[in-house]
């Protein structure tokens, strides 16, 4: 007697379940394990993986009403992006023609563009405007293959703004097929208000935003919240982003911390002794906060269209973090400054040719160690029995096309949950829709 399940994805060609290690993520030798199956097949019931095997050994065990033919194509675990800045208002088109023309991304933040520009626009938008301008963006993740996404506050710099973000991402969380991970980056710069006492703005996030976003959470939102900051030279110093971390732990929340982006300032050790979850871009850490990084529990994000976007040739020295025993992850950072892209896919092959991670470690990269880094590696980021049935089949045969190839879209059928969420092909839609 066959069992009952939801849909059976069969004929797989190439499945990659990428195993977590010791329940936490891939490092050291035994980065970039995939968990290699060939003609396999998963059954899933009520959005959640039941079974992997054989593809005629699982369809003789079970009868289901839907059958979803992979044709002999990849499959792998839904990409995760654990690093965005995904909600946000307006564009900065010029400020990009102006940096092409020579003008550094430093010298625009002085003059108060940059991340100050996209918070006036942000500002005046209402919730409904700030997620009718994201949803396109979500849309591109999604069918791209990221079927989870980290998204930061960090556009409303002050408290009632802030919490409109914290708003927004949490409504899309509920209307958009994409999962939402929330982090609560009022430390991404000091606005213009406090430009002359940033200790102020300092004491205002501790004093009076945190306790209100610690509010909004335990309202609001039932996972994990993160708080990030900005340590950067114009952003927020080492002292001042201590104080901050600190006060947002004693709140509960997680920590993230942008740190190394341009100027090496010390934050890996920081980060790493208050226990962060990441810390990301990583481009100019030092060999003592590589170390200090790697004895931790804190996940290296490398965030590689950033130096890209700013048409910069140094990225993060993602082998020395290996072979220090760091784990890795890897993001779109995407915002509307440093880097405008949606697509996991174009990280993995940034990642390839300039971290010199293998097609093999970008993909670990990129999906369970991303989990990791968001605190959802139990859930996500893996084909496991009883994680979540968060899969993409891929229009190529096998995983090293995925960083080989870049500037289109190879993802074919995109699932969360169990559910189809993007089909590039229109009779896959059709025998969904029966
Ligand atoms: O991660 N570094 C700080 N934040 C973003 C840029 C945000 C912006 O320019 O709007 C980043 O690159
Ligand atoms: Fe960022």
């Amino acid at each position: 007697m066959s069992e009952s399940i939801d849909f059976l994805l069969t004929n797989i060609g190439q499945l990659c379940t990428i195993p977590a290690q010791d329940g936490g993520p891939q490092r050291g030798q035994r980065f970039g394990e995939l968990g290699l199956m060939e003609h396999a097949a998963i059954a899933v019931h009520a959005g959640v993986i039941v079974a992997i095997g054989d593809s005629d050994d699982l369809s003789a065990r079970y009868s289901s009403l839907h059958t979803i033919d992979a044709a002999g194509r990849l499959v792998t675990p839904g990409l995760v992006d654990p690093h965005t800045h995904v909600v946000w208002a307006g564009d900065r088109a010029d400020e990009f023609e102006r940096r092409i023309a020579g003008v550094t991304y430093q010298q625009i933040m002085a003059e108060g563009g940059g991340i100050n520009r996209t918070m006036l626009a942000t500002r005046q938008a209402d919730i409904h405007q700030m997620m009718e301008e994201t949803k396109p963006r979500l849309n591109a993740m999604l069918a791209s293959g990221s079927t989870t996404i980290e998204c930061k506050t960090g556009y409303g710099l002050n408290t009632a703004s802030e919490l409109a973000m914290l708003s927004a991402i949490a409504l899309l969380d509920m209307e958009h097929p994409a999962e939402l991970a929330a982090t609560f980056l009022g430390a991404h710069a000091v606005p213009p208000e406090y430009a002359s006492d940033p200790d102020g703005y300092v004491r205002l996030i501790c004093d009076e935003m945190l306790p209100a976003v610690a509010q909004w959470r335990d309202e609001h939102w039932p996972g994990p919240l993160f708080c990030d900051v900005f340590c950067e030279v114009g952003a927020f110093e080492l002292a001042q982003t201590r104080r901050i971390l600190e006060a947002a732990k004693a709140q509960g929340l997680l920590l993230k911390v942008h740190i190394d982006e341009f100027e090496p300032l010390g934050a890996g050790r920081m980060a790493a002794e208050l226990g962060a979850t990441s810390v990301d871009h990583v481009v100019v850490t030092s060999d003592e906060d590589i170390e200090a990084i790697a004895q931790s529990g804190t996940i290296a994000v490398s965030l590689p269209p950033t130096p890209f976007g700013l048409g910069h040739i140094h990225y993060t020295p993602a082998r020395r973090f290996i072979d220090a025993g760091a784990a890795i992850a890897i993001a779109t950072d995407c915002n509307p400054g440093t880097g405008w892209n949606e697509n996991m896919q174009f990280v993995m092959a940034l990642a390839t040719r300039y971290l010199h991670l293998t097609p093999a470690e970008a993909l670990v990269a990129a999906t369970i160690n991303a989990a990791y880094a968001i605190e959802r590696g139990s859930q996500v980021g893996s084909v496991e029995i009883g994680k979540q049935a968060d899969l993409v089949v891929w229009d190529v045969p096998s995983y090293p096309h995925l960083s080989y190839r870049f500037g289109s879209n190879l993802a074919h059928t995109v699932l969360k949950r169990g559910q189809i969420v993007f089909s590039a092909d229109w009779r896959t839609l059709l025998s969904w829709m029966g």
